[in-house]
């Protein structure tokens, strides 16, 4: 008589367990329970049409070890309910991707980009700098990059690769964005403003909107260590330095702007 008594018992506990436990986890760790929440729109209506909608949430979010998903899942149930009562709290269940997780899906990374001509030595920034992919891939699912895209963006290299840390002349990146001949000439350093139309020049260089006044604002190969003697000479030889400096940046030390060819019109400079 007790034995049958104390199975129905157990099992009753087991079904309530089910319906109060296991199955809201099952509904809340589905990534669709997400759409429920208005604050998480920005995240999850990109998500939805990317190439990681097999991935889940958790698929990114949750290290891919048993613990970690199972504690996981118990958290959601919980989440479940408060969901119901409290329905614009965001569950903080978004801990930055580890790399374990990327790697679970892709392990056979390429040192060449699928468009080919983007170097891109994964083992070196991973293995050997130990770098997490979402310091490069932070805009691989919820947001474009600035410069449109979900792919890593230029700037971001750049903070590492600034020719001091790290390499920056652009073949150590692009493979197909090598100078062109016109380039060799010394007159192409004065005359290249006017062949700005040219649409050949964005596909090698626009990788900012600003793309004259970004290159403008690396000191040029002139102005070498005998610059402060000689740059009087160069602004006779009719060089136009307001492409790259204001007025006030002469003023600063010749207390005026040295008028001689100095065309204030011309303004190329921020
Ligand atoms: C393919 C991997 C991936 C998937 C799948 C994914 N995310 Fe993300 N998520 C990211 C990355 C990368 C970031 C940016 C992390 C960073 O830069 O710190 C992020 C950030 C977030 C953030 C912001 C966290 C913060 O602290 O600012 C939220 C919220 C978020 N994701 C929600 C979701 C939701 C909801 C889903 C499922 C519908 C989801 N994510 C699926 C990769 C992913
Ligand atoms: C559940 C498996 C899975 C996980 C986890 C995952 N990916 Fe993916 N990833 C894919 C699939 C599938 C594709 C599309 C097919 C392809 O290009 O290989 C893809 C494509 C990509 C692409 C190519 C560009 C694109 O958007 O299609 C990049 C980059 C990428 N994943 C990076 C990551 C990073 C970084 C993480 C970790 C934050 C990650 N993935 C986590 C499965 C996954
Ligand atoms: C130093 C920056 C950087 C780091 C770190 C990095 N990636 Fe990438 N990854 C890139 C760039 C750049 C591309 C090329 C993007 C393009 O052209 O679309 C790329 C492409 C990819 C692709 C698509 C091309 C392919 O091989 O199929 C995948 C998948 C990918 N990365 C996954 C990862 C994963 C996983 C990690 C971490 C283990 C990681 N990446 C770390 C910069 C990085
Ligand atoms: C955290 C700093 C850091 C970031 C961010 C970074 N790199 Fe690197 N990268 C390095 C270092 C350090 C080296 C090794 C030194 C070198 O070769 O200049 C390197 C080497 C390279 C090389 C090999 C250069 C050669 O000729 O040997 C390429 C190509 C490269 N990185 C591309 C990229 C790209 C593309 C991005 C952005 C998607 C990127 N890196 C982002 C630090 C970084
Ligand atoms: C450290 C690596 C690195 C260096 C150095 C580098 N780039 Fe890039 N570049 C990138 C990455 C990453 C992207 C984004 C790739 C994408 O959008 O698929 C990019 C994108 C571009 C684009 C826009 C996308 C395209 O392919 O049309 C242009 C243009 C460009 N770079 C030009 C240059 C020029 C010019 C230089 C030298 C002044 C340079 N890059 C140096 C990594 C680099
Ligand atoms: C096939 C790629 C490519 C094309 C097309 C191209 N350039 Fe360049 N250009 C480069 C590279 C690579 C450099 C070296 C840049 C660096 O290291 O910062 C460069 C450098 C320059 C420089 C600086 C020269 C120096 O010695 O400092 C100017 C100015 C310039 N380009 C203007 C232009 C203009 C204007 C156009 C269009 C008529 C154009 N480029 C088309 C690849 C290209
Ligand atoms: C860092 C301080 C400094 C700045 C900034 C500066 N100059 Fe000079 N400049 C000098 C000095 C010093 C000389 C004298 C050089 C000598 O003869 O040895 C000089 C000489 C000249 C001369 C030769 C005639 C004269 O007045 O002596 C001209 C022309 C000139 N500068 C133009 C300019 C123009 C145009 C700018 C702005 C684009 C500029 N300078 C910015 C310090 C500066
Ligand atoms: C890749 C780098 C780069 C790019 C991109 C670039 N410039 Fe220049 N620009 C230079 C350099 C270097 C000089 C010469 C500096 C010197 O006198 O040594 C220069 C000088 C100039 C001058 C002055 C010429 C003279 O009389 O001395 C003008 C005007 C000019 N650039 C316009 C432009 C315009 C317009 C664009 C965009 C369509 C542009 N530049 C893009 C690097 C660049
Ligand atoms: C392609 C852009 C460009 C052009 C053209 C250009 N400069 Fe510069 N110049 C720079 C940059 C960038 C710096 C460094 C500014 C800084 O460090 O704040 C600089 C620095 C200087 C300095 C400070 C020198 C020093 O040793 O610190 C002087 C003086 C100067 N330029 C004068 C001129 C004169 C005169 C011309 C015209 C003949 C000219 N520049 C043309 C970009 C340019």
């Amino acid at each position: 008589m007790t034995v049958t008594r104390r199975t129905r018992v157990g099992i009753g506990v087991a079904v309530v367990l089910l319906l109060l436990v296991v199955v809201p986890s099952m509904i809340a760790a589905r990534p669709s329970f997400f759409d429920r929440y208005p604050d998480l729109s920005d995240e999850y209506g990109p998500w939805s049409e990317s190439t990681h909608v097999e991935a889940g949430c958790e698929g990114c979010h949750v290290p891919p070890n048993v613990l970690s998903r199972t504690v996981y899942h118990m958290r959601m149930a919980g989440e479940f309910y408060l969901s119901i009562v409290w329905s614009s709290r965001v569950p903080n269940v978004f801990d930055a991707p580890e790399n374990e997780a990327c790697l679970e899906c892709h392990s056979d990374l390429r040192s060449v980009s699928p468009k080919g001509d983007l170097q891109i030595p994964h083992r070196a920034h991973v293995t050997v700098l130990e770098m997490d992919c979402i310091e490069c891939h932070n805009y691989l699912v919820h947001q474009e990059s600035p410069a449109g895209g979900h792919a890593p963006s230029m700037t971001e290299c750049l903070s590492c690769h600034d020719g001091d840390r790290a390499k920056d002349s652009c073949s150590s990146c692009h493979t197909e964005k090598a100078a062109p001949e016109t380039h060799a000439t010394q007159a192409w350093l004065i005359d290249h403003a006017d062949s700005a139309a040219d649409p050949e020049c964005i596909t090698c260089h626009k990788w900012s909107d600003d793309w004259c006044v970004e290159c403008h604002t690396h000191r040029p190969v002139s102005h070498g260590t005998d610059w402060r003697a000689v740059h009087g000479l160069r602004v006779q030889e009719h060089r136009s330095c307001e492409a790259c400096h204001e007025s006030e940046f002469c003023v600063r030390c010749h207390g005026n702007v040295p008028a001689l060819n100095f065309d204030p019109a011309l303004k190329l400079v921020e």
